[in-house]
């Protein structure tokens, strides 16, 4: 599994994603995504659209405000109750979540490195002494607030029996912080045992409009963007005449004040979602929560995620928001572990109720069947496009050794790449090399996004585009346009990036060709025209 200072890395030196407001020392959390990083979100949003709204009959989509009535957000119980437990450090001043706290520390830089010191031999002689000399070196660095005391007691304790072998860890190093309070947990940072009693901490990041703030409304900047999809349930079903079961696809930013922003794009306090509610009769709810947890699961497969690297993961009973009847989170193994990618919740009727009684409108369906009146139930799949994004490019991330140099390759569906074609003129000394070249990018762009480079050598130009993912060049030689010697024979070579496999074809097919490749068909291409490798 690639580490993620490796993708961060290569997301900056290849313009996919750079740290926000970065030449003013960067905001903690945000991000933008560069000319690569845009390209690859929005294919993943453009196919999530096509497969969830275009290509179904029983879809629609919906691009709601940001900004709403603030009283939706109180009827949605967001207001009251959208909240996660935060616990402060009373040493270095660092939040976290209290309910990531064991992650956290697990995570921390002194833990990892306390941990390789318990396991070495002169712990095992004589620990306390270990402990002592950690503390006044490494971990006057890693962690300068550890509380002394740890080492009043002895470190081996009886815990065999105990199944986590994270928290089994942690208590080994918490059972010695007697001044460590409440939790009993040491600060990830710093180490000191002074972390707060966990209390709730709004997530709504509050927002005013009007040019006074004093009378201005205080609204919120939307937390999630399912709430839009529920108050315009009535708009969609009176304008589009649609029929249960139905659904309303929205994809938009959503903001939310985290204690604990972090790892990259997977957790930041503005984020893009990418959300369907899915309206169903009561009594066949189930039955469409599984359908929709099948399709999802297979859907990050079809485009490249590694089957092993994607699970499912059932919601306990006491892990359920209160309104809903189940849940199921799909999971990536990111670098940091399994974590969420994607939920598929069963709504019930919570939602639509909540803004009948708020808004004093009915928000009915009328089955024409029984001539009676119902409130559907709602089937939410709730991905993220950030996430998503991020999954799509850990996966891809592969590193291979060619011919003694290692060559760093993203492995992307052609669907999603930010680069469909390169087109790289074997000589950029050669005007009718640079001709033909310039006028292939200008065709081919009419269909794939195509870019023109001769900016390095041949080699130096494959490695290039395989760090960023682009599925095949297409090279433009002498042969192909002549020269003193020999007639020109109108044929390119295209490369492909996962094989490094090339095929010679005439300028001609070459579209028809493209077709075929983008859809999966080197095999096949290979076959009938295949030459040598780069
Ligand atoms: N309407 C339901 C809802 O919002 P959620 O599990 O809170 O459910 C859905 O969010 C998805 O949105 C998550 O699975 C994740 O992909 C994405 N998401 C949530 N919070 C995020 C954050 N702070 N940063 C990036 N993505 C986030």
């Amino acid at each position: 599994m690639v580490d993620m200072d490796k993708i961060v890395s290569l997301c900056k030196r290849r313009g996919f994603i750079f740290q926000s407001s970065e030449i003013y020392g960067g905001l903690g959390s945000a991000w933008d995504y560069g000319p690569l990083g845009v390209e690859l979100k929005n294919n993943v949003k453009r196919v999530w659209w096509r497969d969830n709204v275009h290509l179904r009959d029983d879809m629609v989509g919906l691009d709601a405000a940001i900004t709403m009535h603030p009283k939706v957000w109180e009827a949605s119980g967001h207001v009251a109750s959208f909240s996660d437990p935060f616990t402060g450090c009373g040493d270095c001043g660092r939040h976290y979540r209290a309910d990531q706290i064991v992650d956290a520390i697990w995570n921390s830089r002194w833990f990892r490195a306390f941990n390789k010191m318990l396991e070495g031999p002169a712990a095992k002689r004589d620990p306390r002494k270990a402990i002592e000399n950690w503390i006044d070196s490494e971990g006057k660095k890693l962690a300068p607030n550890f509380p002394r005391n740890t080492v009043a007691e002895d470190i081996r304790l009886p815990l065999e029996s105990a199944n986590d072998p994270k928290f089994l860890q942690l208590l080994r190093v918490l059972a010695h912080s007697s001044n460590s309070n409440v939790m009993g947990f040491l600060c990830p940072n710093c180490g000191s045992g002074k972390l707060s009693n966990p209390k709730p901490a709004s997530l709504m990041l509050e927002t005013f409009l009007g040019p006074v703030q004093e009378t201005a409304t205080k609204t919120y900047l939307r937390p999630e963007t399912a709430q839009g999809i529920f108050v315009n349930f009535d708009n969609v079903l009176q304008s589009m005449r649609k029929k249960l079961p139905f659904g309303i696809a929205q994809i938009g930013k959503a903001f939310r004040n985290e204690i604990t922003p972090g790892n990259f794009t997977f957790r930041t306090r503005e984020f893009e979602q990418m959300e369907i509610e899915y309206f169903v009769m009561p009594g066949t709810d189930e039955e469409w929560h599984q359908r929709w947890v099948d399709r999802r699961f297979a859907w990050y497969q079809q485009y490249g995620i590694r089957s092993e690297s994607i699970r499912r993961r059932v919601h306990e009973r006491d892990e359920l928001a209160h309104y809903a009847k189940g849940c199921v989170d799909i999971e990536y193994l990111f670098p940091m572990g399994w974590s969420e990618l994607e939920g598929i919740a069963n709504r019930v009727d919570y939602d639509l109720k909540q803004h009948s009684q708020h808004s004093g409108r009915a928000l009915e369906y009328f089955d024409e069947d029984t001539k009676q009146k119902i409130v559907p139930y709602v089937i939410e799949p709730s991905a993220g496009a950030d996430r998503s994004t991020l999954a799509f490019l850990v996966d891809a991330y592969r590193e291979e050794e060619v011919r003694g140099e290692k060559r760093v390759v993203l492995n992307f569906h052609p669907e999603l790449a930010p680069i469909k074609i390169a087109v790289l003129p074997l000589l950029k000394k050669n005007d009718r090399i640079v001709e033909t070249a310039n006028k292939l990018t200008a065709d081919l762009r009419k269909r794939w996004y195509t870019v023109y480079d001769d900016t390095a050598s041949i080699g130096r130009l494959y490695r290039r585009q395989d760090e960023v993912g682009t599925p095949f060049c297409v090279t433009v030689d002498v042969q192909t346009v002549g020269d003193e010697k020999a007639g020109a024979d109108e044929k390119v070579t295209i490369r492909d990036r996962n094989t490094m496999g090339q095929v010679r074809v005439a300028m001609t097919e070459l579209p028809a060709v493209m077709e075929k490749l983008m859809a999966g068909q080197w095999a096949e291409i290979h076959a009938q025209h295949g030459v040598t490798k780069d």
